[in-house]
């Protein structure tokens, strides 16, 4: 199993760290533009091997892409990330043009890749390599739902008191601060709906804290953040490597689920070593259907960015 992880950033490394960790891949491959970037930072992490247990082989490429020649799996995180005070929907000029190169050069060399888009404004990059590759549907993934539903998951076990461990709990929608929507109603500690132990006041606040939990590390940091996210990319990597069929919320091109066509948007889907293999649908509520409408709505306005 070859991995390349395009982007050698901040989530760029630490998903290959923890790929190469989780001992994902024979092979993982960091490449990055920026000269000599992905080179240090590929030895760098290789020489922790003997330190932290695993014999994957990291390597690094400025540019070069024909080191990453059959890659069965690619990240891509190349792009920049928002600053305090932008939205992910901020960075679309630039990504969109970066996501789009990448992936070319990428299918050049690795035409059967599984695709995964990080990238941000995510859904809207989704939806732009779905349109401008011409792979089948079930290999481009957006990743931005797990992390979402990582962050609801802490939340909901810090106001509970309780292990995130035990805790149950999915992120549906666009991924942006207000087109995310935690599913509070379907979260569960150990089966048994969270509602029993907070009041409706409390899960709102969870939910808002959240829809927000990006924007508030932002704002910590200084820059976006990359630990919950590496680990979160490695996760759904996880899952197609091994063949898991874990359900995770992901960015899929829609034809109809949950009411919407022609668009990328995070929806639970069975995820294997296909790719995504089917979406699983939830029996949302009125107000859910309404808000994951609204969603839908304004991840499209930022699609229809892309042709203008
Ligand atoms: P970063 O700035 O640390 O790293 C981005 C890297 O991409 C840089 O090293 C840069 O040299 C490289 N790059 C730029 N253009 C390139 C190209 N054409 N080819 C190869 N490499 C290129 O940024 P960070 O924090 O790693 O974030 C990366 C992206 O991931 C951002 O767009 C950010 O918004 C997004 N993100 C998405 C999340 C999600 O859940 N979907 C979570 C966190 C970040």
């Amino acid at each position: 199993m070859k991995i390349t992880v395009v982007g050698a950033g901040a989530v760029g490394a630490t998903c290959a760290d923890n790929i190469a960790r989780r001992q994902l891949a024979q092979e993982v491959v960091l490449l990055d533009i920026k000269e000599g970037l992905s080179e240090g930072k590929a030895l760098d992490m290789f020489q922790t091997a003997t330190l932290n247990g695993f014999d994957t082989k990291i390597t690094g490429s400025t540019n070069d892409y024909e080191k990453t020649k059959g890659s069965e799996v690619v990240v891509i995180t190349s792009g920049i990330p928002r600053k305090p005070g932008m939205t992910r929907e901020d960075l679309i000029g630039i990504n969109a043009g970066i996501v789009k190169g990448v992936a070319e050069n990428i299918l050049k060399y690795s035409p059967k890749a599984i695709i995964i888009i990080v990238s941000n404004p995510m859904d809207t990059m989704t939806y732009l390599a779905f349109k401008e590759l011409g792979l089948p549907k079930k290999r481009i993934i957006g990743m931005g739902g797990i992390l979402d539903s990582a962050r609801f998951k802490t939340y909901l076990s810090l106001a509970m008191n309780v292990s995130p461990n035990d805790l149950h709990g999915m992120v549906i929608g666009g991924h942006g601060d207000t087109t995310m929507i935690p599913l509070t109603r379907l979260a569960t500690y150990n089966g048994i709906p969270v509602s029993r132990f907070l009041s409706e006041e409390k899960l709102q606040q969870v939910a808002a804290d959240t829809m927000v939990g990006g924007a508030t590390l932002t704002k910590l940091i200084g820059t976006s953040a990359w630990y919950a996210p590496g680990a979160a990319v490695a996760t759904l990597v996880e899952s197609i490597v091994r063949d898991q069929k874990r359900i995770f919320p992901c960015s899929v091109y829609l034809n109809g689920e949950y009411g919407q066509k022609d668009i990328c948007l995070g929806v639970p889907v069975v995820i294997g070593a296909g790719g995504w293999e089917k979406v699983v649908s939830l029996r949302l509520s009125e107000s859910e259907k309404a808000a994951f409408a609204k969603s839908a709505d304004a991840v499209r306005t930022m699609n229809n960015v892309l042709s203008t």
